[in-house]
């Protein structure tokens, strides 16, 4: 069995991280979206993974390598255009070849991983194994009915959705995909959809079968559910607080990097802290991931993601449900006249008190 990751797409929910970086590579509990997909394929004992590249290839590149790391081995399969998930699928044939592949979103998080869903896919041996999972808001995501276990009919983003049943962005194909890909046309957001092509493998008299998942499943496009990933992930961490705390009062699960100074702050897990961080008077609240190199003086905040390099400083207010890019500076200003001073990049969002 192969793997398949997609990382091409824009991100535009995610902007203007997305400007600078790939959606793919926006860290949850300081780890990479992406990382956790790379880790699920090996942990489903799968050697081999092509990532489906977009404009973003020399960062995913950059961060993943050749995927030794991760005991991998991963080729680079550039998509010129993102025309769809059922697009990457093509240009993925040959080096898909005719073994069975696992097909994995790169901004899907899932926490049983994928190993009982290629466990199940080997024991059945049907033509695909999709997994369900029941949304509040079934318009988002691709959407399957089932009758009486057995899937009926597929539908992307349906404006009048006749059930609650969303495609979680992992699947399993054998490679009788290939007709169905190339047999479809383009869905009226102009993109090849893989759910249609899954509905024409059922048309065509394939076995589709589906399996609903229990476990926790995020799509990470947004930034509501990237806070919420974080939040899931951070409440399987386990305290390791490595790093220097002068007069702190450190409660529960909290993660500290050897190279991090913490003096006179109040945390209150789960948080994780990465390596080179200073901070100073500062309360970090609950699901709060600080990455590398971070700096925090006087400040309170919660539920937040802060990656590299930004520093939060002398904030009258607590700084909740953020998500603060690379080499961001915020900070209070003595200067007059007494004004906001903004340089914010495109697509940001503040909210001001
Ligand atoms: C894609 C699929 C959709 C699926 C979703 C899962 O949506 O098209 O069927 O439910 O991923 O994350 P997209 O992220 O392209 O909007």
């Amino acid at each position: 069995m192969k793997g398949l990751i997609l990382s091409g797409g824009a991100g535009t929910r995610l902007r203007p991280i997305t400007h600078t970086s790939a959606k793919q590579l926006v860290p949850v509990a300081n780890k990479p979206v992406l990382f956790y997909g790379l880790e699920a394929m090996r942990a489903a004992g799968i050697a081999e993974v092509g990532i489906v590249v977009g404009d973003t290839r020399a960062k995913i590149e950059a961060a993943v390598g050749d995927g030794s790391r991760f005991d991998l081995r991963v080729t680079y399969l550039p998509q010129e255009a993102p025309l769809g998930l059922a697009h990457a699928v093509m240009i993925a044939e040959d080096f898909l070849g005719d073994s069975a592949f696992v097909m994995y979103l790169g901004d899907n998080l899932l926490k049983e991983g994928i190993a009982p869903f290629v466990q199940r896919f080997a024991e059945t041996q049907p033509d695909a194994l999709i997994l369900l999972q029941k949304v509040a808001d079934p318009s988002a995501y691709g959407i399957a009915e089932l009758e009486d276990g057995c899937v009926t009919r597929l539908v992307e983003k349906p404006a009048e959705p006749r059930s609650d049943l969303a495609l979680v962005g992992v699947y399993i194909f054998t490679p009788a995909v290939f007709e169905s890909v190339k047999a479809i046309t383009p869905s009226p957001r102009g993109e090849l959809e893989i759910t249609d092509a899954i509905q024409h493998m059922i048309d065509r008299g394939r076995r589709v079968e589906a399996h609903i998942v229990k476990g926790w499943w995020k799509d990470t496009g947004k930034l509501e559910d990237m806070l919420e990933a974080n939040r899931l992930i951070l409440s399987t961490i386990e305290r390791d607080v490595r790093g220097t705390t002068t007069e702190c009062i450190v409660e529960g699960p909290v993660v500290v990097g050897a190279t991090s100074r913490l003096e006179r702050c109040t945390v209150r897990g789960p948080v994780i802290i990465g390596e080179r961080c200073h901070l100073a008077g500062a309360f970090i609240g609950p699901y709060t991931a600080i990455n590398d190199d971070v700096t925090i003086e006087d400040a309170e905040m919660e539920n937040s993601i802060i990656l590299e390099g930004s520093s939060v400083c002398s904030l009258s207010a607590r700084m909740t449900d953020s998500l603060i890019g690379k080499n961001v500076s915020i900070r209070r200003s003595d200067a007059r006249p007494v004004a906001y001073r903004f340089m914010v990049g495109d697509s940001s969002q503040i909210g001001i008190l």
